[in-house]
This record gives C-alpha cells, sequence and structure tokens, in this order.
C-alpha cells in the first residue's frame, strides 16, 4: 500500500479560515488556533493555499516572492510555529506551489521588464507589432493571453491574469530556481506540495493561433511536461513526500504517467471533468442542470482506468474555485442534510485519496449574493463585464455568478452563530451568509446527526476498511441515471455504494449479491432496504 492511501486531507484557504488580529482577513495565527478542530476532524494533511508575498490580485496565486509570508498573513515564525504545532499532532502540512507563473511584482519579472536579457529568458517574451498579439490565445480569466510591453516591444504571455507571467521552463536556470523554493520549504519541514496548473508548464516550440479552441490543445500536458517533473521531483528528493498535481483540462493517459508509481512523478492529480456536467457546452459562464448520466460516467471512467494502470485520483468535489457543491448538485434548503452527506460519502468511498475544502465538513453553501458589488474574485468581475458586453442584462449575469462564481466558496468558514461567524472581531474580507447561524461548526459539533459528525465518520472508515483506501473499484449498471452505484473490494470484505443524486424517491430492489448483506452507514436515521428516499446513499458490506 502506497502511504496516502488511507490518508484524508484538509484544505485550508487561509485568508477565509480564521482571522486573530481583527483586520477581517484570515491569517496563520488563526491556522494555528483551530489546528485542535482539525485533529478532532480527523484529518492527516492541510494543503494550504498560498500566503506569500503577493499584490493578491488573484489572491495570492500572483507570487511575488515565493520564499516570505505576505504580512498580511503572518511572519515567518507564525509559520514555522504552525508546522511544528501541526506536527505536534500528527498533521502534515503541504504548500501550494504556483510554478507556472509569478506575479509581474516578482523581481525576476521586474529585471525582464527593465529588458535584462537574462531574466527576460525566465518568462515567454514574443515580437509581434504593437495591436498584433503573437497569437489569438485566450487568458482563462477572459481576453486575449499575451500582453504588449512597449519599453521592449515585446508580448508576454499570461495564460491567466495580466499579472500573471507564465515562466519558461524550457530555461534550465528557471526549473533551478523552483526546485531552490521545494528545498527551502521542505528544509521547514514541510510533509507535502500541491502544484498549481502543473500540467500547462511546457509550451510548445512554435506558438500559433489556434482555430479551433482557445490555444490550450497547444499548451495542455505540453512536450516536456513529464520529464520536467521528474527532474523536479528527482532534485528535490520529494518522491516520499505527498504530492499533488492540478491537472488543467487533461487526459486520463497523462494522469495515469503523472501518477503512476513507477513513473516517479507526483502521487496523485485533480482532475475537473466530473466538475463540468453544468456547462452548457462545455461552457463555464452557460448555465445546464447537472447532466447525471455524463457525471457517472466521468467517474467510472476515471476510476477504472485509474486503477486498472496503477494510477491514483485526488477525489474532491470543492475548492476554493468550484461552488459549493451542496448548492450544486444537492439541495441546499429542503434537503440540506441529506444530500449533503449523499455527496460527501459518494466521493469519500471512491479510489484514491479524499479532500475536503474547509467548510464542506458543516455543509456550507454558496451565499447566494444579489449584487455585483459583493463581488472580489478577478475572474467574476472579468466576465462580469465581458457577459455584459456581449448582450447579456445585468439580472441574468447575476445569476450566472450566483452559479459559477469562484467567491462562492471563499466565504469566511462559519465556526459559530454569531455576528461575523466566529471568524472575526470586524467586518470580514467577503460577506458572510446569514445561514452561519445554523450551519456553523459549534453547533454541529453538538449534535450526533450533523453533517460533520458525518464526515468524521467517513474519515474514520477509510482507516478501519481496507475496502475503501486499497480495494478494486467498479461501477454497477443501474436502471436509472439519478442513481450511481460501485463496488468496492479487498482480500477480508465486499462495499456496494449506492447513491440517489436527486430529490424523489426511487424504486430500487437492491442487487440480488446484497440482499444479505450489512448496512455499514446511511445517511437517513431509519435504515431501509426498499424505495431510495431523497438523495439516499447506503453502503452495504459483506465481510469474508
Ligand atoms: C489554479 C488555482 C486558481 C488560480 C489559478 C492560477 O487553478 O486553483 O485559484 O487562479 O490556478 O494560478
Ligand atoms: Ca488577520
Amino acid at each position: 500500500m502506497n502511504h496516502f492511501q488511507d490518508k484524508v486531507i484538509y484544505q485550508i484557504y487561509p485568508k477565509s479560515f480564521m482571522d486573530t488580529n481583527g483586520d477581517g482577513i484570515g491569517d496563520l495565527r488563526g491556522v494555528i488556533q483551530k489546528l485542535d478542530y482539525l485533529k478532532y476532524l480527523g484529518v492527516d494533511y492541510i494543503w494550504l493555499t498560498p500566503f506569500f508575498v503577493s499584490p493578491q490580485n488573484d489572491n495570492g496565486y500572483d507570487v511575488a516572492d515565493y520564499l516570505a509570508v505576505d504580512p498580511l498573513f503572518g511572519t515567518m515564525e507564525d509559520c514555522e510555529e504552525l508546522i511544528d504545532q501541526a506536527d505536534k499532532r500528527g498533521i502534515g502540512v503541504m504548500l501550494d506551489m504556483v510554478f507556472n507563473h509569478t506575479s509581474t511584482s516578482h523581481q525576476w519579472f521586474q529585471k525582464a521588464l527593465s529588458g535584462d536579457p537574462q531574466y527576460m529568458d525566465y518568462y515567454i517574451f514574443r515580437d509581434s507589432p504593437q495591436g498584433q498579439p503573437p497569437t489569438n490565445w485566450e487568458s482563462k480569466f477572459g481576453g486575449n493571453a499575451w500582453e504588449y510591453v512597449p519599453s521592449l516591444k515585446k508580448w508576454y504571455l499570461h495564460l491567466f491574469d495580466v499579472t500573471q507571467a507564465d515562466l519558461n521552463w524550457e530555461n534550465p536556470n528557471v526549473r533551478e530556481e523552483l526546485k531552490n523554493v521545494i528545498r527551502f520549504w521542505k528544509e521547514k519541514g514541510v510533509k507535502g506540495f500541491r502544484f498549481d496548473v502543473v500540467n500547462l508548464i511546457s509550451k510548445p516550440e512554435v506558438f500559433e493561433d489556434d482555430h479551433q479552441g482557445d490555444g490550450r490543445r497547444f499548451y495542455t500536458d505540453g512536450p516536456h511536461v513529464h520529464e520536467y517533473l521528474k527532474e523536479l521531483v528527482r532534485d528535490t528528493g520529494i518522491d516520499q513526500m505527498v504530492t499533488v498535481g492540478e491537472m488543467s483540462s487533461t487526459t486520463l493517459d497523462n494522469c495515469i504517467r503523472y501518477s503512476n508509481p513507477e513513473e516517479k512523478e507526483l502521487s496523485m492529480c485533480f482532475n475537473f471533468h466530473h466538475l463540468k456536467v453544468d456547462y452548457k457546452d462545455g461552457k463555464k459562464w452557460e448555465l445546464m442542470e447537472p447532466d447525471l448520466a455524463a457525471l457517472k460516467k466521468i467517474f467510472a471512467t476515471w476510476q477504472e482506468g485509474m486503477a486498472e494502470n496503477n494510477g491514483w485520483n485526488a477525489v474532491f468535489w470543492c475548492n476554493h474555485d468550484q461552488p459549493r457543491i451542496v448548492s450544486r448538485l444537492g439541495d441546499d434548503k429542503t434537503y440540506w442534510k441529506e444530500s449533503a452527506k449523499m455527496l460527501a460519502a459518494a466521493v469519500h468511498m471512491m479510489r484514491g485519496t479524499p479532500y475536503i475544502y474547509q467548510g464542506e465538513e458543516i455543509g456550507m453553501t454558496n451565499p447566494h449574493y444579489d449584487r455585483i458589488s459583493l463581488y472580489k474574485d478577478v475572474e467574476s468581475l472579468n466576465y462580469y463585464e465581458i457577459m455584459l458586453e456581449q448582450g447579456k442584462t445585468k439580472q441574468q449575469a447575476l445569476e450566472i455568478l450566483e452559479a459559477r462564481s469562484r467567491d462562492n466558496s471563499r466565504t469566511p468558514m462559519q465556526w459559530d452563530g454569531s455576528d461575523f461567524a466566529g471568524f472575526t472581531q470586524a467586518e470580514p474580507w467577503l460577506s458572510i451568509p446569514d445561514n452561519h447561524r445554523y450551519i456553523n461548526v459549534e453547533s454541529e459539533k453538538e449534535q450526533g446527526d450533523s453533517i460533520l459528525q458525518f464526515y468524521r465518520k467517513l474519515i474514520q472508515l477509510r482507516k478501519e476498511h481496507t475496502a475503501i483506501s486499497q480495494g478494486t473499484i467498479e461501477f454497477v449498471e443501474t436502471d436509472s441515471d439519478e442513481i450511481m452505484a460501485y463496488f468496492r473490494e479487498s482480500k477480508e470484505e465486499k462495499l456496494l455504494v449506492v447513491c440517489h443524486m436527486k430529490d424523489g424517491c426511487l424504486p430500487w430492489e437492491g442487487l440480488e449479491e446484497t440482499k444479505d448483506w450489512d448496512i455499514l452507514l446511511t445517511n437517513y436515521s431509519q435504515e431501509s432496504r426498499g424505495n431510495l428516499r431523497p438523495y439516499e446513499m447506503r453502503i452495504y458490506r459483506k465481510k469474508y
């Protein structure tokens, strides 16, 4: 067994986790303060999104200094104390390495701007007349992906915000600099790394227009990406640590290579195909009812495909870029509790390492903002303008943001029912939904059937059942698209996980084979073997 198969990882977005100095912004001391809570929850690792020096145009994913803590979040001493205190509780700290790009405020880019050829070669500069970008590629945050620098008469590539300049990984000096960043943090005692959009680091040799799409087919899982990852892992000696790559628009074949232990690249990968089943024609900014048949098919393909080829998935629904899952695939009103639990079980029982994003474990919902002034995210603000330009009304654009904005998951952690949810003493940087009065850690700690208790149970089950941590996986054909079911099997036991993904009741006879199996877990207080109730989930178990 690989060392991470029975582990559970918790994602912390420090800005929204816990504020200790009353400026409305979460900080590292806030994370230290909540370590006992994380221990109580039972997670093994915490992944912190970037808290390095940054102008915060993309909330820290625009790094200006990889080796220093942004004063907004605290000091290096706070960070050291956090690593140490986490370690004392058996929790490993994982850091977020944003290596596809730096902030344009980074000193490397500043030197490049002054015309220093050594540093210009750290980035991707191309010649092309002003007004004519080198290619028609689109930035993932909207608009063209190139920016003109008049003093240099050149363009630089930015796949994300204009203040996030893509690094030139072809340059061995760049690769060496980035290895030094890893070495620095490894020295400090961190136990793992998450690599931001790491499958975009290798750009093609020739840059050409994309007449079929936005350019991503030229740089996604690019020509040297596997080579670069192997080199980075080998030269920094992180092959025994937990590493996860965020893979944008990737393929199964590439993810097998990224995560198969024989390749010596990463422990596991995030992919996002299952989170596009409500994108109309693949477009994030067009709403559609979730296609549950497609969802099941994607899970089956990835789960079985990775298993057959010894790859390993990071399994998840939520992160700081995705809307809250209970508001998206569940029902955040009538069946809030049932649907949050069912969705949790659906991924926690899969083959892979589960990730919990802060607040998911208490069933936090989208805030349902009704005004543009409440949004802060650069992507949301850009697309709001783009949608208006495309002729959508303000009302339509707001409805789309309400469902799709990244701010949906970035609202402050709901610790208790007090005015600022126990997150801060002052006005928080992003507004907190009213439901914090009843959706909060304090009250869910006390209720035996809360979502929080259910998550604790799921974590515990992974530690106790080899079928969950190490077992094979096989998806089951069901009569309805609304039922997702799969078997997990090890030498000791066999489980059948059944998830009813919608409201209403559905006939369910069970499977012939499972008629006399025990029920290990369900999200309803009364066990039933008959029809599936709204958003019901059951785990059947046979012991060998
Ligand atoms: C990843 C991060 C996201 C960020 C982007 C650019 O997708 O998760 O928050 O904006 O990379 O760094
Ligand atoms: Ca603070």
